[in-house]
């Protein structure tokens, strides 16, 4: 894969945080992530460095991924897609845990290693382990010749361009798009429709195009960011898909803007979280036009009625009725890529809130870019 150097200058010459530049090089990085990896014509993806036949890829009848902080919240998105396009059961953990539990590995799992730096030594541990106990691991790494791109059987490559910011941007959109490519090349070896297929190739396709127009928006999502700084705490909340979208971006506010934020399922609400609603908690929600949509606008009402500011992320054509929110809208796609669209005005929104806080967005304290130590 060519990478084209002019991506990575910007941030050298600008003055602008890291963080800033690296979220504004995403449509260029979700290309070179696809580029030579998407076939029309039979509506699959084409994954050399997978080194894998169809009847290797038949063989799985489990996924199990594995990654740390960001890594593994896109990893929950990767497994939903799994489960939704290939109808293999997939689920995701974070790599430090699953050391530590004597995990049984499987012949006929596929395991999946994700990290951007590749240096991660949870990560490249738990690698070594499944290895070592027979098991077959692929990485979804950033960095080439990295300790995990070197650990495994085989893998994708995302080609995000260098990150250096501590909070992941560019290298968690890439590896959605890599988790896509590898669910549509596990569907359409198994029952996958080509329909289907093409249908998804060509909502790949568009994803640069519409992460421009969300970054587009970014005035708008300034302003509802320089609110929620104020607030010591808050939720974000989503529904299936939705859910590690609303992990994710707490993840992010967290580790910028040192603010407490805690995602839950929607779902849960009412199960908790709840009793903590009041007007200076505020929630984000995550609310994509999908099968979902009306129980998610329901229980928002819940939090409404509590006088609990809200922010919502949804899709032009979501209905919120008298819902007392703020909204942000982002382009809608096939539904099973939604979550990366989602994704991006909270990586906005934390960048804007750190700003606005005066704090160092880039190196926020505590945090190193990558844990190589246990
Ligand atoms: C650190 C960083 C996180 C990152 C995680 C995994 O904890 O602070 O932002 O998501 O490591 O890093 P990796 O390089 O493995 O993706």
């Amino acid at each position: 894969v060519d990478i084209d150097p002019s991506a990575f200058e910007h941030g050298d010459v600008s003055g602008e945080p890291r963080m800033y530049t690296e979220i504004l090089e995403q449509p260029a990085s979700v290309e070179r992530t696809l580029r030579g990896r998407l076939d029309e014509r039979f509506g699959t993806a084409h994954l050399g460095g997978l080194d894998m036949d169809a009847r290797d890829l038949r063989a799985f009848r489990r996924v199990k991924i594995l990654g740390c902080g960001s890594a593994y919240y896109v990893g929950q998105m990767g497994a939903s897609m799994i489960e939704e396009l290939a109808r293999v059961p997939a689920d995701a953990e974070p790599a430090s845990e699953f050391r530590y539990r004597n995990p049984i590995i499987e012949p006929d799992t596929l395991y999946v290693a994700v990290s951007q730096s590749g240096e991660t030594v949870d990560t490249l541990l738990a690698v070594e382990e499944i290895r070592r106990k027979g098991g077959r691991v692929i990485g979804l790494v950033n960095v080439v010749g990295s300790a995990i791109a070197r650990a495994c059987d085989g893998g994708i490559y995302l080609h995000a361009g260098p990150e250096i910011a501590v909070a992941s941007t560019k290298a968690l959109t890439t590896m959605f798009v890599g988790f896509s490519l590898l669910a549509l090349q596990l569907g359409r070896v198994r029952d996958l429709s080509v329909a289907d297929g093409r249908r998804l190739v060509n909502g790949l396709q568009r994803l640069p195009a519409q992460i421009e127009e969300i970054l587009k928006t970014e005035d708008h999502i300034a302003d509802i960011a320089r609110d929620l700084a104020d607030a010591e705490s808050m939720f974000f909340v989503g529904r299936v898909r939705g859910y590690p979208v609303a992990r994710e971006g707490a993840q992010k506010l967290k580790e910028i803007t040192y603010r407490h934020a805690e995602a839950y399922p929607t779902s849960e609400l009412k199960h908790g979280p709840l009793a903590l609603i009041s007007p200076k908690v505020p929630t984000v929600a995550i609310v994509p036009a999908d099968e979902l949509t009306d129980r998610n606008v329901a229980a928002l009402h819940e939090i409404d009625a509590r006088g609990g500011p809200l922010v919502i992320v949804t899709h032009p054509e979501v209905d919120l009725g008298d819902l007392h929110a703020r909204r942000i809208d982002v382009p809608r796609n096939e539904t099973e890529l939604d979550p990366v669209l989602l994704t991006v005005p909270l990586q906005l929104l934390a960048y804007h809130a750190s700003v606005h806080l005066g704090l160092d967005v880039d190196k926020p304290r505590n945090l190193a870019k990558s844990v190589t130590v246990e």
